[in-house]
């Protein structure tokens, strides 16, 4: 019996083959925030709470950095959660965060760090593609990245000689940032957006640290020309904080970043972040605010102390490989609870495909502004998944009840403000908005009081 009995069977599963033969949806991995720390059973030096020798998990805590057999987990979960991924982009903090710095993290503590976890993906991702960023914390003293050659570059350039090249090796001495290419025409530009932090007292008082900015502005304005589209990933996003009303970069340099990021919106297709150990985006307003040109995805950390607690996440970003659009979000999680509870069957679980969890087609920037705008609404169910969702399932500190009207509104500030002086501006009218409301609601009861005065 042939397999085809009915021609027009036939014609129908050639009709639905037909995409997957030219569309071809590949995927990558992001990874970011994976903070490992060899001293976790002996010194506790990451944890933000002091734990007995039995309760402290064997793959991690939430309010701690992550053993190395967490570090083999979540390797072993890319290599076994689909096919080969298209490549990997690795948004920095491979160490750990510790109490004591100058004893238990010096810079050589850094580079082994991010030797150890890179050999890890080395050995199961021998012939991918990965391109790695330098975090705050990959560095000693933290947050003081170097704006010009240092040992850290050359020590970590070495580590990452061979997925980086020679050529990209020459601006990564330079600055910690280079570019990369993924396929023909199909770029990823990544920064060392550490150079431009609040903290970082290293570039405060420059203009162009590293020369970073002309570099940036040279690469898209070499890709725009050619024709060609590009990635963006690092480790801090642009744009402010959500958790409050500060910002990690400083104006002059957050004001730069996106006058160039919105200038070239129409050939950047993606840009990756993490550090805030926080599931969110950014919507890309022009200056005046008035247009929404482009996004930015967060991921939550791999696995990395938080003080709002938090389970390891890992996230798989779907996109079309011909025409490069990005489809969708698959994110994963670790039940911290369970995995320490029962090692032998610890497992990375899908949290959530974005499309399906927020009822959107694709993960476009006109799908994101729908969910976005629905998140302000009173109750949204979207917005209490969006908060479920934030760290990794983790219902310990920060969960839908705890996320009140000011804890929604300064997440909204921070989402929908890139540019420092709205974001300042949103917050001081939550601000004035919860104050007029108390106001009303005391004088409400005044002239209840009055009334009953009145009356008696
Ligand atoms: C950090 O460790 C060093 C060396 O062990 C020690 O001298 C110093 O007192 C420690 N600092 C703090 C704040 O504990
Ligand atoms: C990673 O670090 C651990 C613990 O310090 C060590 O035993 C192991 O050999 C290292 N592995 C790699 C691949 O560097
Ligand atoms: C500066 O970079 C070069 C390669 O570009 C390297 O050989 C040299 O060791 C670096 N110097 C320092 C101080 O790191
Ligand atoms: C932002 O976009 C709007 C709508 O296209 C436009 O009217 C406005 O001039 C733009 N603002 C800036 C600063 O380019
Ligand atoms: C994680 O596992 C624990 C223990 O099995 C369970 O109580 C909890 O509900 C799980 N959390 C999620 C988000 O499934
Ligand atoms: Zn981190």
């Amino acid at each position: 019996m042939s397999r085809c009995g009915d021609v027009s069977l036939c014609v129908l599963a050639f009709l639905l083959n037909l995409p997957l033969a030219l569309g071809s949806e590949g995927y990558f991995w992001h990874v970011t925030d994976n903070h490992i720390d060899t001293l976790y059973e002996s010194q506790q030096e990451s944890c933000n709470d002091v734990f007995s020798t039995e309760e402290l998990g064997i793959f991690g805590m939430p309010s701690c950095d992550c053993p190395l057999i967490f570090q083999k987990s979540f390797v072993g979960a890319m290599e076994s959660l689909g096919p080969a991924p298209e490549f990997i982009v690795w948004t920095g903090d491979m160490s750990p965060h510790v109490k004591n710095e100058s004893a238990f993290k010096p810079e050589s503590v850094v580079v082994a760090s991010i030797e150890n976890v890179t050999n890890l993906i080395k050995e199961a991702f021998p012939s991918t593609k990965v391109f790695p960023a330098l975090g705050n914390n990959d560095c000693y003293p933290k947050d003081q990245l170097q704006p010009h050659n240092s040992t850290l570059y050359t020590a970590v350039g070495e580590v990452w000689r061979n997925w980086i090249g020679e050529a990209a090796l020459q601006t990564f001495h330079k600055g910690g940032y280079y570019s990369g290419t993924i396929r023909e025409g199909e770029n990823i530009l990544i920064l060392n957006t550490n150079l431009w932090m609040v903290k970082n007292g290293l570039t405060r008082n420059l203009n162009d640290p590293a020369s970073q900015f002309k570099w940036l502005e040279d690469e898209l304005e070499r890709i725009k020309t050619a024709g060609e589209i590009t990635h963006i990933a690092a480790h801090i996003a642009l744009g402010n904080n959500e958790d409050s009303a500060n910002s990690d970069l400083t104006k002059k340099f957050s004001d730069r970043f996106n006058d160039i990021v919105v200038k070239y919106s129409d050939i950047i297709i993606g840009q990756y972040y993490g550090h805030t150990h926080a599931d969110t985006v950014r919507m890309i307003n022009n200056k005046s605010g008035d247009k929404i040109v482009g996004s930015a995805f967060i991921s939550p950390a791999t696995c990395g102390t938080s003080w709002y607690g938090g389970n390891p996440t890992l996230r798989m970003v779907r996109y079309e490989t011909t025409d490069v659009k990005l489809t969708d979000i698959w994110q994963y999680y670790m039940n911290l609870t369970k995995a320490n509870a029962d090692p032998e069957n610890a497992e990375w679980e899908l949290e959530y495909k974005f499309t399906e969890a927020y009822g959107v087609n694709d993960i476009s920037t006109a799908s994101l502004t729908k969910v976005v705008d629905s998140f302000k609404e009173t109750n949204s169910p979207y917005f209490a998944k969006f908060i479920r969702y934030r760290r990794g399932m983790s219902t310990s500190k920060y969960n839908e009840q705890s996320c009140d009207y000011e804890c929604k509104k300064g997440i909204l500030c921070g989402i929908e403000h890139i540019w420092e002086n709205r974001f300042k501006q949103c917050h001081e009218n939550v601000q004035s908005n919860g104050h007029v409301t108390k106001v009303n609601f005391y004088g409400f009861i005044h002239v209840c009081f009055s009334i009953y005065m009145l009356l008696h």
